[in-house]
Formats: structure tokens, C-alpha cells, sequence
């Protein structure tokens, strides 16, 4: 439904620069409606609106460049368009959502010696093992969404209920990183490994999408502690990768994201590169059985984002930095 409702605005743009001679009263027109969709509110006439109008022709300028069908030749590719980040300028959507970074990590080493067989697909989501997509908002706290994320899963797995756990608590208090101004997935792995902290229900402390002041809770309080995290380098190993996943749960990435501020659906193959990531996700999956084998990657933009708030990315080729900082929480 949300895709629908998308990809109509995405023909929408096409057709607004196909118009040669006349682009701007119907790009005018995309712009409000844009405007209605998303609910945004700036004053007529002031300068913030032409700002964004701004912003706004430029994202589609870029979308005609991302769907270009020269790099876009083969089936499944990514298509871009209009989405609620299609107002901000590349340097805001940086500073506000791409606040992650990567770590240097031992590369994977094979441990078995024995073929294992992956199933052609497999997700999490399937076993009912995974939560919701969540939206972080204006808050830089991508990290801490992808390793919770992984947490609530993990501790699904070992046989508990699911519930969503406090990404708020990892922010407040994991002291290696910077709350909503960013951080690093393994950092905070890491304070939760030393620390043995247990993390509250999300319900009891709840998500402000600011840095606050760090709670703690008594001993006694229910909450879910980490005994130990694996943190790899699965660059030229996506095999293994599937492998960790299937045995691990789902697993916390950091990716270069930069061209997700644009993205709508299908499978990214291009214009994302490894070794510059700036944003952390959770791979819930994947998906071999058609022509292009890909990753299900739960993001933490809201619903409206991308394929129901997931995105697609191709497997093999360490696409986005995707295999370069893995790691999972063992409960
Ligand atoms: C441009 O398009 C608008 C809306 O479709 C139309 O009302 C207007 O007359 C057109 N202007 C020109 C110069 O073709
Ligand atoms: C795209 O799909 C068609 C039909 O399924 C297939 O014949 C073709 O080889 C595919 N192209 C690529 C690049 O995978
Ligand atoms: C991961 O390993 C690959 C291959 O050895 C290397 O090129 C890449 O720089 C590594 N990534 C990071 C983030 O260290
Ligand atoms: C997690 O903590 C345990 C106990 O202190 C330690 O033995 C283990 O090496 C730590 N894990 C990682 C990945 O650092």
C-alpha cells in the first residue's frame, strides 16, 4: 500500500521532467503535494518553503540520475523517488540519520570444514522473531536501534517472549558513544558485554529521540543482559554471513546509506559503496530465489520508509559496506 502510494509520486516526478517547457508548474504542484502527504508546515512565502522547494527539485533531479537506466539495466534494481526525506538537503540528511560508523574487525575465519546448506530463503520475520520497525526520528541513535534490535531477537530465539526493549537506556548511558549525535554499534556492544547491563522493557523507558540523563534500575527489575557478542569482517564471505545468521539471529551492520535518502524499493546494486558507512541497520534475512540474491534489512525510519521500512541489498559484493562491521548479541 505505502509502496503504491510511492511509486504513483515517483511516475508523478517522471512525468513532471518530462515535460519539457512547462517542468516547473508541475514540479510546483509535486512540491505541494508533497507537502500535504508528509504534513509538513511552512509559511507561504517564507524563505524556509523556498529552501525546500529547493531541496525538494534537487532530490529529483537526483532521483532521474539514481533510476538512470544505463546502471539500472538489470531486473530488481532499486528505484528511487520522492519520500519524507525529499526536502532536506544531503548535508542535513547526513547529519541528522547517517551518525554511525565502521570498525575495523577481525575478518570471519571459517570454523566448520563441512559444506553447510543454506536454505534458498530465510528471515526471522518469518518465526515471528523480530519487532517492529521503529523510526529514531531526529535522533542520530541508529546504532543503538540496530543492536536492540538484534537484543529483542536473541533473547526471542533462546525462548523468551518477544518485547521490545529500551533503545533509549543505550543511548542515555552507553558512555563510548555520543546518544543521539551518533555512535558505534560495537562500542555499545561492548559496554553492554563489560557492564553486564540489563536492559529495560522500551515501555518503561521510553524512546525521546534526544539524549537524556542515564536510569538505572534495581537488580531486581526484569531486564535483558547480554553474556558475550561475535563482531566480524564478512568482506568476500556473504556465504558465511547467511550462515551467522541462520545460527545467530538477526545481525546489527553499519552501511554507507547516503543514497537512501532517496530510495523506494527494490534491490540496491549501485551508487552505495563499502568502506564509508555512516549508518547502522539489522539484516533480518535473505533471499536467493530469484535472479538476484539479496539482504532484508530492517531499517529504524518508520513505516513509510523504503518496502514497509525494510530495504533489499544485493549479496556478494559487499554492497553499502554491508559485510564490512557485523556483529550479534548472544543473550
Ligand atoms: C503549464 O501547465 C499548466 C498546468 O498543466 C497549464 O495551466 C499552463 O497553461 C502551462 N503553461 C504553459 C506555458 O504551457
Ligand atoms: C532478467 O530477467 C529475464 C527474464 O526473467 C532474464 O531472461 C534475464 O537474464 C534477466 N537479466 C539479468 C541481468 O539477470
Ligand atoms: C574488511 O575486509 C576487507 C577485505 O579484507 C577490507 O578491504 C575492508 O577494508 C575491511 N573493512 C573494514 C571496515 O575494516
Ligand atoms: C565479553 O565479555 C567476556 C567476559 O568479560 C569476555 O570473556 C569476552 O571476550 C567479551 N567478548 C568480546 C567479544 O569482547
Amino acid at each position: 500500500m505505502a509502496l503504491f502510494g510511492l511509486s504513483v509520486f515517483f511516475l508523478l516526478c517522471l512525468s513532471a521532467w518530462a515535460a519539457p517547457g512547462n517542468g516547473t508548474e508541475e514540479a510546483g504542484g509535486l512540491f505541494r503535494r508533497f507537502l500535504a502527504r508528509y504534513g509538513r508546515r511552512y509559511s507561504l512565502g517564507s524563505l524556509e518553503l523556498q529552501r525546500r522547494e529547493r531541496f525538494f527539485q534537487e532530490s529529483i533531479q537526483r532521483h532521474v540520475y539514481l533510476n538512470s537506466p544505463v546502471l539500472s539495466h538489470e531486473n530488481n534494481s532499486a528505484i528511487y523517488g520522492i519520500n519524507q526525506f525529499s526536502d532536506l538537503s544531503p548535508e542535513e540528511f547526513k547529519a541528522i540519520y547517517l551518525q554511525s560508523k565502521a570498525v575495523k574487525l577481525p575478518e570471519y575465519v571459517k570454523t566448520s570444514t563441512k559444506e553447510a546448506v543454506l536454505p534458498a530463503r530465510f528471515d526471522w520475520r518469518d518465526k515471528k522473531f523480530v519487532t517492529p520497525v521503529r523510526n529514531q526520528l531526529s535522533c542520530g541513535g541508529c546504532w543503538a536501534f540496530s543492536i536492540v534490535g538484534g537484543i529483542e531477537s536473541a533473547y526471542a530465539i533462546k525462548g523468551n517472549l518477544l518485547e521490545e526493549l529500551s533503545v533509549q537506556q543505550v543511548i542515555d548511558c552507553s558512555y563510548e558513544d555520543h546518544g543521539c549525535n551518533g555512535g558505534s554499534t560495537i562500542s555499545a556492544l561492548h559496554w553492554l558485554n563489560k557492564t553486564r547491563v540489563k536492559l529495560a522493557r522500551a515501555s518503561e523507558y521510553k524512546f525521546k529521540a534526544q539524549t537524556g540523563i542515564c536510569h538505572y534500575f534495581p537488580s531486581s527489575d526484569f531486564g535483558v543482559s547480554i553474556r558475550d557478542y561475535k563482531a566480524y569482517n564478512f568482506s568476500g564471505a556473504e556465504e558465511q554471513m547467511m550462515m551467522q545468521l541462520i545460527n545467530l539471529g538477526p545481525l546489527a551492520v553499519t552501511v554507507d546509506a547516503v543514497s537512501w535518502q532517496d530510495y523506494l524499493g527494490g534491490i540496491i546494486q549501485h551508487h552505495c559503496s563499502s568502506g564509508e558507512a555512516n549508518h547502522a541497520v539489522l539484516i533480518t534475512g535473505f533471499d536467493t530465489t530469484g535472479d538476484i540474491p539479496y539482504w532484508i534489512v530492517q531499517n529504524s525510519w518508520g513505516t513509510t520508509w523504503g518496502i514497509d521500512g525494510y530495504v533489499y541489498i544485493k549479496i556478494g559484493e559487499n554492497v553499502c559496506g554491508i559485510a564490512d562491521t557485523v556483529s550479534a548479541a548472544l543473550v
